[in-house]
């Protein structure tokens, strides 16, 4: 595809993605999609696919949970039991299951980038880590640690990844809140990177 028409798609994305969600999660979302082109360039990634998976990461984060439920059956995009105990993990595999099913689009790189890209997963790919990173570290995030992460992540995603995810396990120990399996990979894969 010419220049042209791959931005054409992007903003066509951008727009699907404005029409369901509320300004700030738009804003949220441009952000992400700015960081996640940055890594690209510096990680050599490709950064049509890593802006494609950023702009619909949070896609189907306002949907109704029935509504998120029925396209990741319709779409048959991978869910675990595990998964479906913990409702604020739904977005990201209904996420991937409108951008395969609604925007038809097959690459699995971009649905594994915005499936992944709440838990991560053990091994991830480059966009994978990518998104993830991007979605941590966006100018919007206003987290105490957030300059610190930044900076690190234009010279090791997996450091950002490692402190991420230990940061995150303790949380949820700490409030007794539910791990999910690919948390737990996460953390067993990346916190070793942990500086
Ligand atoms: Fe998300
Ligand atoms: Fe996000």
């Amino acid at each position: 595809m010419e220049n042209n028409d791959l931005n054409k798609t992007l903003q066509t994305y951008r727009d699907c993605v404005k029409k369901l969600v509320s300004a700030k999660r738009y804003s949220h979302t441009l952000a992400v999609e700015q960081q996640a082109k940055k890594l690209a360039k510096i990680y050599g990634a490709d950064e049509f696919k890593a802006s494609v998976a950023a702009i619909l990461h949070d896609i189907a984060k306002e949907m109704p949970p029935e509504e998120q439920l029925d396209l990741i059956k319709t779409a048959g995009v991978e869910f675990s039991e595990n998964e479906r105990q913990n409702q604020k993990l739904w977005h990201a595999a209904a996420g991937a299951a409108y951008a395969k099913s609604v925007l038809k689009i097959e690459d699995d790189e971009i649905l594994n980038a915005i499936l992944n890209h709440t838990t991560g997963r053990a091994d991830m790919t480059l966009l994978e880590k990518i998104v993830l990173v991007a979605d941590i570290t966006s100018d919007d995030r206003e987290y105490n640690n957030v300059k610190n992460l930044r900076a690190i992540a234009e010279t090791s995603l997996d450091e950002v990844i490692a402190a991420y995810s230990v940061y995150i396990v303790a949380y949820l120990k700490e409030n007794n809140l539910y791990i999910s399996e690919k948390t737990k990979a996460t953390f067993n894969c990346y916190s070793k990177f942990n500086k």
